[in-house]
């Protein structure tokens, strides 16, 4: 059987790496602070916002909450986030997505100030990761990094395909693979010969949104799999893009769906928020 990835004890390790780090700064006067804010109410963004705020608690970081109505217009979610970004006590302002269709989330993205983008979305950061700067990187795929990395998988080297090409996972996950010195492959819906380039992969990726879409003919006997999906199946049970069960014999390590990639995203987000004091 192949080594399982948790996401829940890596998680934790680094939630409670952050919470000593919060400390520290603590104990140098710096308090740590991460402004939330949700505009609507849509069911699945709100258990995402608790739980980030849930976080913030254990860490150790101040939350502040911010939840606009639904018909609330562009000018007053930009005001509120001009207003955040000039706040000293606000080290990082974190906008929910998706945001409801009359609001135009790119023009939200670039107005929060890149010092306090501890999602790592604002074009600043994504330039920055580009070009080895330093920035914020998006929580996912940093988290991802860290899986590999404290389950001993090494990257350098190694062939890495990503299928999908989301300015959230995919496209920073090529970025972060190859920054660790990763030969990086970015496959997604119109590639052609899928099962073929995703076979090529030590380390494939795979953040596609179709619930168990990727069976065992898609993966190299031995690769290490790493599956962000999350869907709930005809039986309401948790499943994600890889089919587990299929995958499983055929590969050295394997994240599971729940417990693997989900739970690194706020981990990292704490992570981004403690980092955020040593950028401002
Ligand atoms: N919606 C789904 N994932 C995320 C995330 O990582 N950050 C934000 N702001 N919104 C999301």
């Amino acid at each position: 059987m192949p080594q399982i990835i948790d996401g829940k004890v890596i998680s934790a390790q680094i939630k409670d790496e952050v919470r000593e780090k919060v400390s520290q700064l603590k104990a140098q006067g710096k308090s740590v602070c991460l402004a939330v804010i949700q505009v609507g109410n849509d069911p699945a963004s709100s258990v995402y916002v608790g739980n980030k705020k849930k976080a913030c608690a254990y860490v150790g970081i101040e939350s502040l909450s911010y939840e606009l109505a639904e018909e609330t217009t562009q000018e007053e979610l930009l005001s509120l986030i001009w207003e955040l970004n000039e706040k000293k006590e606000v080290n990082g302002i974190l906008v929910q997505l998706p945001l409801p269709g009359h609001i135009d989330e790119n023009e939200v993205i670039r107005a929060i100030d890149p010092k306090k983008d501890v999602d790592g979305f604002h074009p600043q950061s994504v330039g920055a990761l580009c070009i080895g700067q330093p920035g914020f990187v998006s929580c996912t795929p940093a988290g991802i990094i860290e899986l590999l990395k404290r389950s001993g998988v090494e990257i350098a080297g190694k062939e890495c395909v990503v299928i999908g090409r989301s300015n959230i996972v995919g496209k920073p996950m090529a970025l972060l693979l190859l920054r660790e010195n990763g030969t990086v492959t970015v496959a997604h819906s119109r590639t052609k010969n899928l099962k073929e380039v995703a076979k090529r992969a030590d380390i494939l990726v795979v953040a596609v949104g179709k619930p168990k879409m990727i069976t065992r003919d898609y993966v190299k006997e031995g690769a290490v799999v790493i599956d962000v999906g999350i869907h709930r199946n005809e039986n309401n049970k948790l499943c994600g893009d890889v089919d587990f069960e299929d995958v499983s014999p055929v590969c050295s390590a394997i994240t599971p769906v729940p417990g693997g990639v989900g739970p690194m995203t706020i981990a990292m987000l704490m992570y981004n928020c403690a980092n955020s004091v040593s950028l401002q």
